[in-house]
């Protein structure tokens, strides 16, 4: 525990931590969108997957805790590393220049707070039924269907899943940094696999607000 707190306080330690943490939370995001579109074939069927979940009990519970300290952490190790990064340079530059590693770095920072304030929302959307103009306990696929209507709602989703999409592409970008896989002869499986996956994952998200915004949802 003690070399897990050590590695915790450089650096690489934060930034493997932001890169495992990361990875994970791209596998539950793969798994909720593949749940989600199923939507398009029938909303029932979001409901039977709801309901196998819940089939779950306490397990589900310690999955969500899971999931919100993967969150927590990843959080912290942003924090932490923007405050390493800001005290290497206390007097900051004479002339402001953005290069591209700050402005994808800044890009994360305001991509991820929008991110946060989505996951609030969303939340006391679908799971609370808080800001939910009709929720009905259980029925997942038609709660689903129903919020969508709202055109700020859809609008605000489809803004949100793209800026999921550019944390995501830069996120698994700076994966590969991270775990060492960056020589150049790796650069163009580099490029797919990030692409594919950001297409993918936030294509597949964009797809549902779109298509209530476009009146192919009902
Ligand atoms: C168009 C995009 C999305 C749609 C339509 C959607 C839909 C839903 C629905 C219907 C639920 C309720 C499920 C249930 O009660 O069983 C839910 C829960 C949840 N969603 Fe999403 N989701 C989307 C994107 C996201 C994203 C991008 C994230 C994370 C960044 C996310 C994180 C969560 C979490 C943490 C829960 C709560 C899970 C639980 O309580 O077990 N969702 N989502």
């Amino acid at each position: 525990m003690n070399r897990v707190f050590a590695l915790w306080q450089t650096a690489v330690g934060k930034k493997v931590a932001m890169a495992v943490s990361g990875i994970l939370l791209v596998a539950f995001l793969i798994s909720h969108m593949a749940s989600n579109v199923l939507v398009f074939t029938a909303p029932e069927k979001l409901d039977a997957y709801a309901e196998w979940l819940r089939g779950f009990g306490p397990l589900l519970w310690v999955a969500r805790a899971g999931l919100l300290a993967l969150v927590g952490i990843h959080i912290a190790a942003a924090w932490q590393l923007t405050r390493m990064a800001r005290a290497a340079r206390p007097k900051g530059y004479a002339r402001l220049e953005h290069q591209v590693s700050s402005y994808a770095a800044r890009t994360m920072r305001y991509g991820g707070v929008l991110i946060l304030v989505f996951i609030v929302f969303h939340i006391l959307h679908y799971t609370t039924g808080d800001f939910h103009p009709d929720f009905v306990p259980g029925e997942v696929g038609r709660n689903l269907v129903v919020g969508m209507q709202v055109k700020w709602t859809a609008a605000f989703y489809a803004i949100s899943m793209i800026a999921i999409g550019a944390h995501f592409y830069h996120g698994i970008w700076s994966v590969f940094q991270t775990l060492g896989l960056n020589h150049p002869s790796w650069n163009r499986s580099r490029v797919t696999l990030t692409l594919g996956l950001t297409l993918v994952v936030a294509g597949g998200f964009l797809s549902i607000p779109l298509a209530a915004l476009f009146g192919l949802l009902r």
